[in-house]
């Protein structure tokens, strides 16, 4: 039964490095991953793709509802063309936002989201994993770093691609994202009663990967 395959919900803002968390943590325990976020911004690229207006709610689900992904060695594909490169563009991270305001784009994802639960485990991230999609998850983190931190960390990670990016710009952009994100009401960002909180603003990825550990050997199911 699916309640009984084990499951980690990472929800948290824009840049807080839900990412980065969950493949560490998942990469420990033999897990897999899934990357909502990715789902998000695939169906943003595909509506784009299709000339389909991101605000025509009903389009953009069709759109969701066929969506021809696989994830393939830490690629991304959508049909036979790899968009992986594409989906981690500020663009599509914007148009994620835009498209997962919609009820029915996030409905039209849901079973997408719950066929990635299987053995010998899942570590999800995103925004709603444990508040909506696994709310069954007996251990949901929810992970926030303060918006300077963030903005430094995506100009790192920009600046190391070779791509020139400017902190206060990406802050705004980031604080654009965080209050659309928590401001729709469908399925807002927000923490699940029952999450844990990690701000990760001054620990290293290690830290946060050992505490969610140690979490994880109270929480989980079978020990
Ligand atoms: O995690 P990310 O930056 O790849 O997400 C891109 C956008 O997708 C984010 O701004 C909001 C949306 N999203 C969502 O609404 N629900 C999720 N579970 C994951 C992402």
């Amino acid at each position: 039964r699916p309640e009984d395959i084990p499951v980690i919900t990472i929800d948290g803002p824009t840049a807080s490095g839900k990412g980065t968390l969950a493949d560490v943590v998942a990469h420990e325990l033999g897990y897999i991953v899934l990357d909502s976020g990715a789902l998000y911004r695939a169906t943003g690229l595909a509506a784009r793709r299709a000339g389909v207006e991101l605000d025509e709610a009903e389009a953009v689900a069709a759109i969701a509802a066929k969506l021809d992904l696989h994830f393939a060695k830490g690629r991304v594909w959508l049909g036979d063309e790899d968009i992986t490169d594409a989906l981690r563009e500020e663009a599509s991270g914007l148009a994620a936002s835009q498209v997962a305001a919609h009820a029915p784009v996030r409905a039209a994802l849901n079973q997408l989201q719950l066929d990635f639960r299987c053995l010998p485990g899942l570590v999800a991230d995103g925004r709603d994993m444990g508040s909506m999609v696994f709310p069954d998850a007996p251990l949901k983190v929810f992970l926030t770093a303060s918006a300077a931190t963030r903005a430094e960390r995506r100009h790192k990670q920009l600046i190391s691609k070779g791509i020139p990016a400017n902190i206060a710009g990406l802050r705004e952009d980031l604080e654009a994202r965080d209050a659309r994100d928590k401001g729709r009401t469908a399925s807002p960002l927000q923490a699940a009663a029952d999450a844990r909180r990690l701000d990760n603003s001054a620990q290293t990825i290690e830290e946060s990967r050992d505490l969610v550990l140690s979490w994880w050997a109270e929480a989980r199911p079978f020990k």
